[in-house]
């Protein structure tokens, strides 16, 4: 067993010999010059002049290595009432199959290709085939609404869009065509082509010329090799909610991506090819871009593909019904879900049902882990619960128990101490370093390890001054949180305007932008407020435009309801209330965190800068009304 602080030291001290070692585990047509290039910070390349495919090291290398037989996805579907196995060599044919059709359509090295769809394994293959081809995807959460849809279409500038005809969510049948058709028509960007898998419940009207069939498309096309790729060229953009309407393009790069992922499959979640690792989200988000998909993929572990919820499919014994079927060594999911099993089920009676001896570890991570939950979790499993803290924008942990290097010693509310590559500080707001026990701001010494953002798809720019402006030298969180005396990280919160409903990232500022276009709405500020289930919550307060005579819950319906529309119910927009003015500073910036504070019923300190400090006396009476603090 190795020691986990020599393997922390290696990381921070020799990173090029670290990472370098760890390159081994990937396939390489051609090996680096350089492992790290930092000739132009703060943008820093892994391992440039390398050249590899990230499809051939997920798939291909595995069924040369033997493992074809072996299942790659196990896809368990409870809302079909389907379990498919597909073994490498399946997805072997099936990822080149597609890859052949894309390639026959036009598709080349460098091109984006939007991918829309439920958690079916057609989404794995169409990631891969992307990945093959070195044509760069973008998975779009198949949550968002069209408005969303169409944003993320104009930026990344499709060729193709590639999305099914609906999904089933818990018991609901989502038809997702209409949802295309409408982001199509929105975009001024105009995809060359939309290929549509037809679901059997619900079936999409094609549009003659644009419209392709899925099996029509992939009918007699030769399958496609892997093309080879500098490990620096982008292998995908997903974009994430920022503090703005307009989201961020995280561009991942192929090399560094496929050198982090598969060792931290061992390092972190001590899982090895042949194991059956299952992480329960979704591939429109990055847990499912780096851990339902690449991830086990590239390591040739087992990956389960749930198309489920935690709850109500059919009922909150189906998480350890998945463990004991398909022998899953270790889960990831977010901490929501867990309450909502605990919720539906408080003595966890159901998994007296099945026989879960295999499982070694649950790994939760998404939102803040709050001990009641991790407790609960815990005595119930009795194996070891790793909290790990990370962001779309790393792609895997920046702080965990790696139990594939050392298990420490848990303490409860800390994901436990930075992972390998990582060397996380904490600094007050002018970049001062803080010292034990001092809350402030999480930051990152770079460079970043491999894996993480390269940049921001087509705004460099915006890379700079989102996360290497404020402190140079460090990669801004936008986390606060402290360590404490023996080196455990605990992580607070965002402290900005993204929040986390469910383990879904959303932008609170986003939803500002949506509801003041609203006609009668003169300003507006949404907050995150604690939720038992959900973790957090949008609450909005808005003012209304002078003349304007209309009911709260009249206007509130709207507001819900147009939130619904632009960005999508798992914005879980419910709350609204009008207010006569808002909190600001004499320069007129809304004061959020204020409100934020007073929702949550923690002691605040009154800005210095407030213009008017009896407009919180109101703020607070509207939320006491609202039912806030939560009890
Ligand atoms: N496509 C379309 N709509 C979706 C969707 C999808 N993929 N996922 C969620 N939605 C919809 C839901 O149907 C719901 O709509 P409604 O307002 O009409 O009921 C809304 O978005 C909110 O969804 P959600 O917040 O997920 O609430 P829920 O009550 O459906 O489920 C949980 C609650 C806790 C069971 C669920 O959020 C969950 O399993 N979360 C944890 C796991 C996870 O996915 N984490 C992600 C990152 S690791
Ligand atoms: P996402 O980009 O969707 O992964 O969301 C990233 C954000 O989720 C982080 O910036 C944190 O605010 C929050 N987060 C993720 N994991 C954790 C964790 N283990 N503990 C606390 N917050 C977390």
């Amino acid at each position: 067993m190795a020691n986990y602080q020599e393997v922390f030291t290696k990381s921070i001290e020799q990173p090029e010999e670290f990472w370098a070692e760890a390159a081994a585990g990937i396939d390489w047509y051609q090996s680096w010059d350089k492992v790290l290039d930092d000739a132009n910070p703060p943008f820093y390349r892994w391992f440039t002049g390398g050249m590899m495919n990230t499809c051939f090291n997920a798939v291909d290398r595995h069924v040369a290595a033997g493992r074809g037989e072996q299942a790659a996805i196990i896809y368990d579907s409870p809302v079909t009432d389907s379990v498919t196995t597909i073994t490498y060599n399946q997805l072997h044919e099936r990822v080149a199959q597609l890859a052949g059709a894309l390639k026959r359509a036009g598709a080349e090295k460098g091109d984006t290709v939007i991918i829309y769809m439920p958690m079916i394994p057609e989404a794995v293959y169409a990631m891969l085939a992307c990945a093959r081809l070195g044509v760069i995807h973008s998975v779009v959460f198949g949550g968002f609404a069209a408005p969303e849809l169409a944003i993320r279409i104009n930026h990344a500038q499709p060729k193709f869009l590639l999305s099914a005809s609906g999904a089933i969510e818990g018991k609901k049948t989502l038809a997702y065509k209409p949802i295309i058709d409408q982001a199509i028509d929105m975009a001024e960007h105009k995809v060359k082509h939309c290929v549509i898998l037809q679901r059997p419940f619900v079936g999409a009207d094609m549009q003659d010329g644009r419209d392709l069939d899925w099996n029509d498309f992939i009918g007699g096309a030769e399958p496609a090799e892997c093309v080879p790729v500098a490990a620096t060229d982008p292998l995908y953009i997903l974009y994430t909610s920022g503090t703005t309407g307009m989201p961020k393009g995280v561009m991942r790069d192929n090399g560094g991506h496929a050198v982090a992922l598969h060792w931290s499959m061992k390092a972190i979640y001590d899982i090895d090819a042949g194991d059956v690792f299952w992480s329960a989200s979704d591939v429109g988000w990055v847990v499912g871009h780096s851990y339902i998909v690449y991830g086990p993929l590239l390591k040739g572990a087992t990956t389960v593909f749930y198309e489920g919820k935690p709850v109500g499919t059919p009922d909150a014994g189906a998480f350890w019904r998945v463990i004991s079927e398909h022998q899953v060594k270790a889960l990831f999911t977010a901490p929501t879900a867990f309450r909502a099993i605990k919720k539906e089920d408080p003595t966890g009676s159901f998994i007296s049902k099945y026989d879960i001896s295999c499982f070694e570890a649950l790994y939760l991570a998404g939102e803040r882990l709050d001990p009641d939950t991790y407790y609960w979790a815990s005595d119930l499993l009795k194996v070891p619960v790793i909290d790990h803290w990370w962001q779309t924008e790393t792609g895997w942990a920046i702080v965990a128990n790696c139990r594939g290097i050392e298990e420490l010693p848990i303490k409860a509310g800390s994901p436990t101490k930075p992972a390998p590559g990582y060397d996380v500080r904490i600094v007050d707001d002018g970049g001062l370093e803080l010292g034990a026990n001092q809350e402030g701001n999480i930051v990152v010494k770079l460079p970043l390890p491999p894996g993480t953002l390269a940049t921001l798809w087509h705004n460099e720019e915006r890379f700079v001054k989102s996360y290497m402006k404020t402190f140079p030298g460090y990669y801004e969180t936008s986390d606060g949180g402290y360590i404490d005396d023996d080196g455990y990280v605990y992580v607070m919160g965002r402290i900005d305007d993204v929040i986390n409903i469910a383990g879904h990232r959303l932008s609170t500022g986003a939803m500002e932008e949506v509801i003041a276009t609203h006609p009668d709405v003169a300003e507006c500020a949404v907050i995150g407020t604690d939720d038992q289930l959900k973790g957090q919550l949008p609450v909005g307060l808005f003012v209304l435009k002078s003349g304007v005579e209309r009911s709260n819950e009249e206007v509130k319906a709207e507001l819900v309801k147009l939130v619904r529309e632009k960005i999508g119910a798992i914005a879980c927009f419910h709350e609204a209330t009008s207010v006569a003015r808002l909190p600001k500073t004499r320069s007129g910036k809304i004061l959020r965190g204020t409100m934020r504070s007073i929702a949550a019923g923690r002691e605040y300190r009154m800005p210095s800068t407030i213009d008017d400090p009896t407009i919180l006396d109101e703020i607070t009476d509207t939320l006491t009304d609202m039912g806030f603090p939560h009890k």
